[in-house]
């Protein structure tokens, strides 16, 4: 099985468009360490030919044009594409504005919990991709299912689960107490098999903590992606860009003795990649502290092109 990183940052991307933040405004003057990255997304396959998509970024389009594999094959018709199927983890604008470019009368197929569809369906914007050519299929939490493109089966099965998150930003409820109107299935994690061999990863780029059932079932995988959206709990704070903690907006932090490398410390995991990586992370910049703290621990930083065999 295929995997490419197509995307490693978090919501906004390296740099976002409005930051003037220290990384974002480095990597924007060509400062050596630092590499532009596009919003999170993994392109899979697990016969060279038909690809899926965890998560549809705004970036899609962009990271097409880089990636070869998810080009039109020269040999199959004026319209064809390898990318049959998007499978959703949750309804934050970074996990699924990329639908909208994969509109032009294109079969495919899209995977969302009930709560994730639900978005879609209540934004008519989406009906841009014609029910009768892209089918909407509901996933069921703890059920793996085989993803099925419109020319049948692509080798690959997939199971999701929820893991500890956050309702998407604009569908927050201030009304609805500390959770914010989040309900299960807002935020799910995805174990990736290829069928027949059975190797597999899994894919959890937004996770606002380790509880028991995510240690449970994370531990001892040979692969995992991990929400590395913060380094600090505060750190967008004390940059001055935005007056929210990570806790806030449902993402764990990776230092610290609550953060994530102290979680999966003895949970034997493999290989393990941050993604979905915000533009105030200081495990951006290569030689900084953090950076070689994080790699000393174990932990690799994913970066848009990374490409994995498993
Ligand atoms: C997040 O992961 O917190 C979201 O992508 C926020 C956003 O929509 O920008
Ligand atoms: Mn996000």
């Amino acid at each position: 099985m295929l995997i490419k990183v197509l995307g490693s940052a978090a919501g906004g991307g390296f740099p976002q468009w409005n930051c003037n933040g220290r990384n974002s405004a480095d990597v924007r003057k060509g400062v050596a360490g630092l590499k532009a990255r596009t919003q999170a997304s993994l392109a899979v396959s697990a016969n060279g030919q038909d690809w899926i998509l965890l998560n549809a970024s705004p970036d899609l389009r962009q990271q097409i044009n880089e990636t070869p594999e998810l080009q039109p094959a020269l040999d199959q018709g004026p319209r064809n594409s390898p990318i049959k199927a998007v499978i959703l983890t949750n309804g934050d604008v970074d996990a699924l504005a990329g639908l909208l470019t994969l509109r032009e009368a294109q079969p495919l197929a899209i995977y969302g919990t009930r709560r994730v569809l639900d978005v879609l369906a209540s934004n008519s914007i989406f009906d841009v991709l014609d029910a009768s050519l892209v089918a909407r299929k509901v996933m069921t939490l703890g059920r793996p299912f085989t993803v099925e493109g419109p020319g049948g089966p692509v080798g690959i099965e997939i199971e999701p689960f929820a893991v500890p998150g956050k309702v998407a930003l604009y569908l927050e409820d201030a009304r609805a107490g500390a959770g914010l109107g989040t309900q299960e299935g807002d935020t799910i994690g995805l174990k990736v098999t290829e069928l027949g061999s059975g190797r597999h990863f899994f894919y959890v780029p937004n996770c606002a903590e380790v509880d028991a059932a995510t240690a449970t079932r994370l531990k001892g995988a040979l692969l995992l992606f991990f929400d590395g959206t913060l380094y600090t709990n505060d750190e967008m704070i004390a940059q001055g860009l935005m007056n929210k903690t990570g806790e806030r907006i449902g993402h764990m932090n990776i230092s610290g003795p609550n953060g994530t490398i102290a979680a999966f410390a003895d949970l034997g995991v493999k290989r393990r990649i941050l993604i979905h990586i915000n533009n105030s992370n200081p495990v951006l910049r290569e030689t900084s502290p953090e950076r070689t703290a994080v790699e000393a621990s174990g932990w690799e930083v994913a970066h848009d092109g990374m490409a994995i065999e498993v």
